[in-house]
């Protein structure tokens, strides 16, 4: 199903592809974020126990100027791993800054399809074993239906990563998008309206919400791309967490992790011990959804899933097979992080959490190198097992919660 607001989406893509890259910028950095990160596919996906030799098929759909697909394909190649990447939007102008950036890091394992994703079940692509759907569900018509159409192409023992928005910490956006509609009206050409909002913006009251959310960026540092996404969205909806897991229970889809699995557990939002104690009694649904309505902060929800009833399991961190992997951290510079203290801190949405290091922890972190299976780490150490399996037990349910910490399988699976 498409409709007349559909049409107006489509062209706003293409008048400004999203988000707004430079295809230079590939010489100096790599953008990297969740969902899609192969590290988090490895554990949340497929729970470390997928062969990384088995060759890795990933449509990244709504893909729009590259972010997810060139991580991909980079993390894929630097690791000498097998894998295709099929990017499918149907923005033509997303497109070629997508492929820019590709040709850049010399990377040849991407396949561009243009088109819209509602098509899928038609247009003869996959199966695919990971699917990534990034900040373009709450843009369509019908996203139960964006959702199943991506499900249909979906291989068994696969899941998706998917990011739609959240209310709370959009604070802000959608009065500044009735004020901009009542300024700069739909109907007027939008590089008129990105100027009316250029306008609103250096005028606006310190008061506004928008003004007062430190959370959102995109309309300061995201070019007239990110002012346009943010506040001149054709169509654009947020979801609560119990709307979010409508949607996939909709789409006989089941959730393996919210990320950071910690920014949804309510003792990270509750202080109190009699309200904690409470909140652990509720079931998870439950408790997400209270973590949500106790920040009062998410602004996203990033959300791995995968067919509900397949048999997912989390991955076991008593399985010393297992190889840890520190998600973009070094392990040996988060242990002088810590230094004598012991503590590590992480941010999540602008909130500063601390996160205690076990004793010995330090001496695990530095054993870490992303290549050695869980038992070599942990022998490594040279103290006693039992203190050594304590401690590793305590630093993965810190670590792993901020989604840092993760688990993959070793070659054969
Ligand atoms: C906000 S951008 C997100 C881009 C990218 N996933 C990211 O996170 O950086 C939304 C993208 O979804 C694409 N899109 C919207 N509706 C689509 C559809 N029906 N089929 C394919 N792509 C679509 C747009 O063209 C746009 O590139």
């Amino acid at each position: 199903m498409t409709d007349r607001t559909d049409a107006i989406v489509a062209d706003q893509y293409e008048a400004y592809p999203y988000p707004a890259r430079d295809p230079k910028d590939e010489a100096k950095r790599l953008v990297v974020g969740s969902p899609s990160h192969l590290a988090e596919i490895d554990h949340w996906v497929f729970g470390a126990r997928r062969d990384p030799a088995r060759p890795l098929n990933a449509l990244i759909a709504g893909g729009g100027t590259g972010d997810a697909c060139v991580m991909l394909a980079a993390q894929l190649a630097r690791a000498g791993r097998p894998g295709q990447v099929t990017w499918l939007d149907r923005s033509a102008a997303a497109a070629a800054i997508a492929r820019r950036r590709l040709e850049a890091r010399g990377l040849t394992n991407v396949t561009f399809v243009q088109g819209s994703l509602l098509d899928l079940p038609s247009l003869g692509l996959g199966p695919f074993d990971y699917i990534d759907c990034c900040g373009v569900l709450h843009h369509l018509p019908d996203p139960a239906a964006g959702l199943s159409a991506l499900v249909s192409v979906l291989a068994p023992g696969g899941g998706l990563g998917l990011m739609v928005y959240a209310p709370h910490g959009r604070t802000g956006v959608y009065m500044a998008q009735d004020a901009l509609r009542r300024l700069a009206p739909p109907d007027r050409p939008l590089p008129e309206r990105v100027e009316t909002a250029r306008r609103f913006l250096r005028a606006l009251h310190p008061e506004h919400w928008l003004a007062r959310n430190a959370r959102l960026n995109d309309h300061i540092a995201g070019g007239d791309a990110g002012i346009v996404d943010l506040l001149l969205h054709a169509r654009d909806r947020a979801y609560t967490v119990p709307d979010l897991l409508a949607l996939l229970d909709g789409a006989g889809l089941a959730t393996a992790a919210l990320i950071e699995p910690a920014r949804y557990d309510p003792a990270t939002w509750l202080a109190d011990p009699r309200l904690r104690a409470r909140a652990a009694g509720l079931p998870w649904a439950e408790q997400a959804a209270l973590a949500e309505a106790a920040s009062g902060t998410m602004a996203v929800h990033i959300v791995y899933v995968v067919r509900a009833g397949a048999g997912w399991a989390a991955p076991d961190p008593a399985d010393e097979t297992r190889i840890p992997v520190l998600r973009e951290l070094d392990g040996a510079a988060l242990a002088a992080q810590a230094g004598a203290g012991g503590r590590l801190s992480f941010d999540l949405d602008g909130v500063s959490l601390p996160v205690a290091l076990p004793p010995l922890g330090a001496a695990i972190l530095r054993g870490i190198d992303g290549r050695s299976p869980l038992g070599a780490v942990l022998d490594g150490i040279g103290a006693p097992a039992e203190r050594v399996r304590r401690a590793w037990a305590a630093l993965y349910a810190g670590l792993n919660a901020m989604n840092r910490l993760l688990l993959a399988a070793p070659p054969g699976g």
